[in-house]
């Protein structure tokens, strides 16, 4: 019998460890022979799908993500398996219509998912609550997300409001979302504190080491009551990913919070992921501390990407600048957390108005279709000035976004008729249609195969020759990159309504 107050495990590293450490390159082969282990270990679940993992698998992998996420839960059979849905966003970086939202969860929980956690950039209710009951119509766990962000706007009774509002809206448990890394201890002790004596439901922490903290606000929750904390194996661990499984299993230990996971156990596991990463070479800039998180908000290998656009442009000089001006765009939008989409959205916005020399001289189409209210509310206001340069004058939606779209399954359907093998496909179409149908047109041999279908984000062609073929070159840009599928063509302006 376990203690009421043994801490569960959620272990991360076959989706956000190496998201944030691998640029989501990690391949299925190189899970599978460890499947097996995994499963014995006793997790609460293991993290396998969503976020980053469609897109990658489908751009950079030649991987059917949906035959990935068959295959992992073929191999757990004892332990829950879950996904991370981006609300009314999926898995990709617009919303989507609710039609295909059911279906995607129904194929989800159908592929084997158990649990789904389900967040909103801006928190906004309305863009969770349809994901939350068709998780639950299916009769999985709809675990409701508070992205966790500091603000004028943002306070413990705000995070506790939202907590309520997840319940009434049917969610089984709450997963406080650290996506940066933010959290600070005793703020974690009171959050978690909170949230379990007034709102009642089971509480989970996910936090990011970025700023060196995360391990410390575990042991605070863990005293405030946290039921479920995320970790990743060792190898895969710290930096801009979760504190290591390894480290907080023989940290509980012999106390009353004990996860009673065996940790002579977890070192099979962390010996496999060791060898795996040994393929790899990993950013410096995504392993370590870097406390400017807490200053900007971004994660520091964002601030490095930021540095490399500029680069291009030949205006390194101006990175200081840029860096200033993400907290002033971020505050103009109301501050929201930043997390994908947003933070994409604001990094980008902050660069356009330095190297214009004139704030929102150019605004991009994000920002406009933001400040329509195509992506919800923001926490506090967004700045009159900004409304009136991108509104003139009109009025912004104040609905539910996802209200204004049209159905799109049927429509898929048939543009995608002669590609689709399985009822997955026009998913995959809807979430990514070009990516999706270039990996069908691969399927097909329509297209040469991917020049390098293991790692992608190699660009200086060393891979192919003697020793270097081994070593999968990561780049930053690819881990934190402003991905295509974020800038809104005028294409969709015929489902989305500019005003
Ligand atoms: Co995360």
């Amino acid at each position: 019998m376990k203690n009421a107050k043994a801490i569960k495990i959620t272990d991360t590293s076959l989706r956000d460890a190496h998201q944030s450490l691998l640029a989501t390159r990690m391949r299925l082969g190189e899970m599978l022979p460890i499947i097996d282990l995994m499963d014995q270990i006793g997790y609460h679940s293991v993290e396998i799908w969503g976020g980053a993992t469609f897109d990658a698998c489908l751009r950079y992998l030649n991987e059917d993500p949906w035959e990935r996420l068959q295959h992992l839960s073929m191999g757990l059979t004892k332990t829950k398996k879950q996904m991370l849905l981006r609300g009314q966003n999926l898995v990709g970086y617009r919303h989507y219509a609710d039609d295909a939202l059911i279906e995607f969860i129904k194929r989800s929980v159908a592929n084997g998912i158990d649990i789904i956690r389900i967040f909103d950039a801006l928190n906004d209710l309305r863009n969770m609550e349809k994901a939350i009951q068709v998780a639950r119509e299916e009769g999985v766990h709809a675990q409701g997300t508070i992205c966790y962000t500091t603000s004028p706007f943002h306070n413990l009774d705000h995070f506790v409001r939202l907590g309520h509002d997840l319940k009434n809206v049917g969610s089984d448990s709450i997963c406080i979302k650290d996506m940066s890394g933010l959290i600070a201890p005793y703020i974690a002790y009171e959050l978690v504190g909170r949230l379990k004596k007034e709102v009642g439901l089971p509480v989970q922490l996910h936090s990011h080491y970025s700023s060196g903290m995360a391990s410390m606000a575990y042991l605070k929750a863990a005293e405030a009551g946290v039921d479920v904390i995320d970790t990743a194996t060792a190898p895969l661990s710290m930096g801009t990913s979760q504190p290591a499984t390894d480290t907080m299993v023989a940290a509980f230990k012999d106390t009353p919070y004990d996860t009673g996971l065996d940790v002579e156990q977890l070192t099979g596991v962390s010996q496999h992921f060791k060898e795996i990463i040994s393929d790899y070479k990993i950013p410096r800039d995504v392993m370590g501390v870097d406390t400017n998180v807490l200053i900007y908000q971004i994660p520091g290998g964002m601030i490095s990407n930021l540095a490399a656009q500029l680069a291009d442009q030949n205006a390194t000089h101006l990175l200081q600048q840029v860096l200033d001006e993400v907290p002033s765009v971020r505050a103009d939008l109301g501050y929201p957390p930043l997390v994908t989409p947003t933070s994409q959205i604001v990094g980008t916005q902050a660069m356009f108005n330095v190297l214009t020399g004139e704030r929102y001289k150019m605004i991009i189409t994000e920002v406009k279709n933001y400040v329509r209210g195509l992506y919800g509310v923001p926490p506090g206001e967004i700045s009159p000035e900004l409304k009136e340069i991108v509104l003139k004058g009109d009025k912004p939606i104040t609905g539910r976004p996802a209200d204004h779209i049209a159905p799109q399954l049927e429509e898929a359907k048939k543009e995608i008729a002669a590609f689709i093998e399985k009822e997955e496909d026009v998913l995959s179409y809807i979430l990514l249609p070009n990516v999706a149908l270039d990996f069908f047109k691969r399927r097909k041999g329509l297209l040469p195969p991917l020049e390098n279908n293991s790692s992608g984000g190699n660009k200086d062609g060393k891979r192919g020759s003697g020793s270097s073929d081994k070593e999968k070159s990561l780049q930053l840009e690819d881990i934190f990159r402003v991905d295509e599928n974020l800038i809104w063509s005028d294409d969709y302006n015929t489902v989305y309504p500019v005003a």
